[in-house]
């Protein structure tokens, strides 16, 4: 045990440490009182156990218990042992963090063991800004930035936005994870996992049937929603993930992985359960440390699955067309974000803007852009996404813009526009985050 010269005995018991320290801590983290829930209780091979704080932190999607130890009973293998096989174990969280007046250990626990992911030494436990300081910046590392791309109308632009997002971000050398809420499934079929070429191939009723068969045994979003009703460990919502392949899968540093969906995404096949629309939010948390971005696609409707996205995702992009009927729409979706921001204490449910799809150089786009501006002055209209038939044939050959681009020289601006808008999102965020720092 390291010696502290000067450190009042009051730090030998837990309790003052869990409040001078643990407290001071996530206070000055920045994680909301609500989500500390202390004296949590484990079930145990029949009994239970309680370890002393479950932190649930909503505005990172990160959850992780806390073991508090003291100056007389330090952080030793005893203390390792119960956090990692009995309170990760049995709670299947995936984070936990030891500490005692000289230092804090966090532990991950995946693929059936825990791992030492960082450590710090405290200098003294009476400065709480630089052990606060550790503390906020690991869970920096493991903070998804979760954006819904959602319009009240149909064929507005929101597939073609999400998985070109998708592309431009994961060029960047971001790890995206795409998640499809339609039972259309377009952004299944654009990023390779549903078998597009094989359905088109199909050739008698006997092979399309086979083909649905292969689906329905696939796990996909729907089973990852139902896990959200128990308990369970990170490797069961990891199956439902796959990597994208064929072209939106990018030869850099970064990459795209999906949660699909398809046909079997019925709102008739939620769990019946009144918090079911929350499932989702419970689900991603166990991702925490698996993706830079999180972007979902939503189905033109309002359901409880697409209150799904809402309440799973921190940010939202509404791409509208400059026309009058979908510039109303905008209207729709904001009333609800009303109630998701009430309901998450404003956790959920940030509009970074509206994005002009489809945009063309008319006067009626001028006039609809000017009614948003005076109907809605708070929204914040991204850059635009001109019109360009081009879109269609790169979604027809499933490739990016950007990549459809490089073999099409017309295609350049409407792929430069994308490029822009993904600049403007992370910029926007970085400005919000940073803000809120
Ligand atoms: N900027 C654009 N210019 C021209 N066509 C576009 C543009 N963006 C998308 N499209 C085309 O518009 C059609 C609808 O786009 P998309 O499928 O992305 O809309 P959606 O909102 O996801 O539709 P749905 O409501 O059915 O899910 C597609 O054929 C797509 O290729
Ligand atoms: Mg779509």
């Amino acid at each position: 045990m390291r010696k502290i010269t000067n450190l009042s005995e009051d730090w030998n018991n837990e309790a003052y440490v869990s409040l001078h320290l643990v407290q001071a801590i996530l206070k000055q983290a920045g994680i909301a009182q609500r989500g500390w829930h202390p004296e949590f209780k484990i079930k145990e091979a029949g009994s239970h156990v309680f370890a002393d704080f479950r932190i649930e932190d909503i505005d990172r999607h990160i959850e992780f218990l806390i073991e508090v130890k003291s100056a007389k009973n330090p952080i030793d293998n005893a203390a390792r042992f119960q956090l990692q096989s009995r309170y990760l174990f049995h709670s299947k969280i995936r984070y936990g963090l030891l500490i005692d007046p000289f230092s804090i250990e966090i532990y991950e626990f995946a693929h059936g063991a825990a791992h030492l992911k960082a450590q710090y030494a405290i200098a003294d436990p009476t400065q709480i800004q630089p052990i606060a300081s550790f503390v906020k910046n690991f869970l920096d590392t493991l903070t998804m930035r979760t954006i819904t791309i959602n319009a009240s109308k149909g064929s507005v632009g929101k597939t073609t936005l999400t998985v070109n997002l998708a592309y431009e971000l994961a060029k960047q050398g971001h790890r995206v994870l795409v998640i499809d809420l339609d039972d259309q499934a377009n952004a299944s079929l654009t990023l390779g996992v549903n078998k597009a070429e094989e359905f088109a191939q199909a050739s008698s009723m006997a092979a399309y049937r086979e083909l649905l068969e292969s689906l329905a045994e696939r796990k996909e979003v729907l089973d990852f929603i139902k896990i959200g009703s128990r308990d369970a460990d990170l490797a069961e919502y990891r199956a439902c993930i796959y990597p994208v392949t064929g072209a939106f899968q990018p030869q850099s540093t970064g990459k795209v992985d999906i949660l699909p969906s398809s046909y079997k995404t019925k709102l008739t096949s939620l769990p019946d359960n009144p918090v079911a629309h929350k499932f989702l939010d419970y689900g991603l948390k166990k991702l925490a440390g698996d993706y830079d971005y999180v972007l979902i696609d939503t189905a033109p409707s309002f359901n409880k699955i697409a209150w799904s996205a809402h309440y799973a995702a921190k940010y939202i992009l509404i791409p509208s067309q400059m026309e009058y009927l979908s510039a109303f729409g905008i209207q729709n979706v904001i009333q609800n974000l009303h109630d998701v921001q009430q309901d998450t204490d404003n956790r959920r449910g940030n509009l970074l803007g509206v994005v002009p799809m489809m945009a063309e150089n008319t006067n009626l786009n001028k006039r609809v852009a000017e009614y948003i501006r005076e109907v809605l002055p708070t929204i914040p209209l991204l850059p635009k996404i001109r019109s360009s038939t081009y879109f269609g044939q790169a979604s027809f050959e499933r490739l990016p813009l950007s990549l459809y681009a490089l073999s099409h020289n017309q295609a350049a601006s409407a792929a430069q526009q994308m490029v822009e808008l993904t600049n403007e999102v992370v910029k926007l965020i970085d400005q919000k985050e940073s803000s809120s720092a």
